[in-house]
């Protein structure tokens, strides 16, 4: 989704350019298809480059490096509302160009506000609803002659969640407003700059200001006012230091982040163990909750909801808790009956700030007493602040796209969530996992080295058939074989639908012709039902590679086996995936594509 990075100095400087190009390029993860740069100078003069695109392109071609002035706006567009051309990316002048502005999300009356404002006789240039929050602006700005009664009356007009970063040239300082999408605030020694995305400040300056939906910021090079948007009354928001280790958006010798993250992960399960141990007060309370529910649902979208899946499993396994997984998406329409305050609204997500989550929250939080529980890698983002309850999955940045390193971190809180909460209940077989959980990041390591070659093949083969695919779990596996397909679609374009294996019988089976690739990661302990479901498509010539520990049940049934080391059955989730994870991001490169931004795709969807 888009990002929008706002910073002022106290005076024009040379720096300006290098700057918003440095901040531009931390939000390149997040998917775009146009960039755009604005600069306020001294004297009352602007300057405005922008259009559809790629960054380094527009850098290049508008010499954006060159900029000078004491305050800078720049905004990357993922398009929603209006086509991706110049017209339309943003930031945007107002009718008479003394003011800049540009957002971040989802305008949903931009169509009306379009009539309306070329009603009234502005200038209307385009179809994008960032441009109807800087008409919005200057309504009230020419009414009011006051940013911040300006901002308030605007607010009243716009729909829809958003970030908002604007200029007025004869006023040194910028305006922000956090209204539903990600916007965090950095104080520097010689400057103030409010972001989107928290790694785009962090270069800066660790001294961040964590800002909340409601919250209207007035900031110049050295101080900065929050107000709440409504009431205009002054809030008081504490700097605090932000450790997260930057170092890690690096590729410190890979040749893509999906990679490192890949290798990454050994290390971010240990930290998040060490977390976790340190931390039980927060699981108490979270199994507190869950203990005293009727319902459980765990709610999210992508990535997150595949480990929702397999979390469930574990939760209803390990600790007696019949967790529920629900995407996103549809669970205002099929669980319509308002949860209660007997119900637990388990929410799932990388980035905290998925739309289809949010979508689920606030109404909840409007008209029940439903309990909100979080578990994210972003802390402070707007799921969290949402949130009664937050467990932090700390996989640290996460910079490519398709998601690798939080979703195994999400799967290892889970694990441990469940096992904690059945032994608190005394269960034996809950107490036995949660006393090897320590040994997973060694498991994960010797797995990374075990498959890695293997996995390279099993692309090859992949990419030389070039045709779609299955990916097949069964019971525990079936999160996996969900997470798997969708890796191998987002990284390497091809078809691969992921699907219960007992189902695959009721018709899908008639795509299997000789050779038919199936990836079909499996425990032995559900080799019963497995070895069915291989049968039926082996039979039938079709290819099934299975994943899995060594294990002669699978040897003989399956045409290939790629095995995993040794381990516990709740411990093979993790340990396949990875596998997955690599044959995707292999295909990928085999296919000549860029496995860390995908087409199309975005790291954080902030829209409906
Ligand atoms: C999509 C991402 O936009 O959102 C996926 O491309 C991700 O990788 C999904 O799984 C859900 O995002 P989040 O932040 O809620 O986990």
């Amino acid at each position: 989704m888009c990002g929008v990075f706002g910073i002022i100095y106290a005076q024009d400087t040379n720096e300006l350019g290098n700057t918003l190009i440095k901040g531009s390029r931390k939000l390149v993860y997040r998917g775009y298809d146009s960039a755009g740069f604005a600069a306020f100078q001294d004297k009352g003069s602007t300057l405005l480059r922008k259009g559809p695109g790629m960054l380094e392109e527009i850098i290049r071609k508008e010499n954006i490096s060159e900029f000078t002035g004491s305050r800078g706006i720049v905004q990357l567009r993922w398009a929603t509302f209006g086509e991706p051309n110049l017209e339309n990316s943003q930031p945007h002048y107002d009718s008479d160009k003394d003011i800049i502005g540009a957002h971040n999300g989802n305008i949903v009356n931009t169509e009306q506000l379009i009539e309306e404002f070329t009603q009234e006789g502005m200038t209307v240039r385009g179809t994008n609803d960032g441009e109807m929050v800087v008409h919005a602006y200057e309504k009230f700005y020419n009414q009011l002659h006051d940013p911040k009664q300006a901002m308030m009356k605007a607010q009243t007009i716009l729909q829809g969640d958003y970030a908002f970063i604007c200029g007025n040239v004869n006023q040194h300082q910028l305006l922000a407003v956090k209204m539903g999408s990600s916007l965090y605030m950095g104080v520097g020694d010689t400057f103030i700059v409010c972001s989107s995305d928290l790694g785009s400040i962090l270069q800066f300056t660790r001294n961040i200001v964590f800002l909340k939906d409601g919250d209207l910021v007035l900031y110049n090079d050295s101080e900065y006012h929050i107000f709440d948007i409504h009431t205009g009354k002054e809030i008081q928001r504490p700097v605090e230091e932000c450790t997260i280790n930057i170092e890690e958006a690096n590729l410190v010798g890979f040749d893509h982040y999906m990679m490192k993250e890949i290798h990454e992960q050994p290390k971010k399960v240990q930290e998040l163990h060490d977390l976790l141990e340190n931390t039980q007060s927060n699981m108490d309370d979270c199994i507190d909750l869950i203990n005293q529910a009727d319902h459980v649902y765990l709610v999210a979208s992508g990535t997150s909801y595949h480990a929702a899946v397999v979390g469930a499993y574990y939760l209803n396994h390990l600790a007696g808790i019949h967790a529920v997984p629900v995407l996103a998406g549809y669970f205002n329409e099929y669980y319509n009956v308002s949860p209660t305050a007997k119900d637990v609204i388990f929410c799932v997500s990388q980035s905290g700030e998925t739309k289809d989550v949010i979508n689920v929250i606030n109404p909840i939080l409007h008209n029940t007493s439903a309990k909100i529980i979080s578990m994210v890698n972003v802390i402070g983002s707007s799921i969290t602040q949402k949130s009664e309850i937050v467990i932090n999955v700390a996989a640290g940045l996460e910079t490519s796209v398709p998601a690798t390193k939080s979703y195994m971190n999400q799967l290892f809180a889970f694990l441990y969530l469940a096992t904690y909460a059945g032994s608190k209940k005394k269960l034996d077989k809950a107490q036995e996992i949660h006393n090897q959980l320590s040994q997973i990041p060694n498991l994960l390591q010797e797995t990374i080295d075990q498959v890695k070659e293997e996995a390279k093949e099993i692309a090859d083969l992949l990419v030389q058939r070039g045709s779609d695919l299955y990916c097949l779990g069964y019971g525990i596996q079936y999160g996996t074989a969900l997470e798997g397909a969708l890796k191998i679609k987002e990284v390497y374009y091809k078809h691969c639908e992921g699907m219960y294996s007992s189902e695959f019988k009721h018709g899908p089976l008639s795509i299997v012709d000789e050779g038919y690739p199936i990836l079909f990661p499996a425990s032995p302990a559900d080799d019963h039902m497995v070895i069915s479901h291989i049968n039926e498509i082996r039979v039938r010539k079709g290819n099934v590679i299975v994943i899995s520990p060594q294990y002669h049940g699978y040897m003989k049934a399956a045409s290939r086996i790629v095995a995993v080391p040794d381990s516990d059955h709740y411990f093979i989730p993790l340990t396949t995936v990875i596998v997955l994870q690599l044959i995707a991001y292999y295909a990928s490169i085999q296919a000549g594509l860029n496995p860390d931004f995908p087409r199309n795709i975005s790291k954080t969807l902030t829209v409906d």
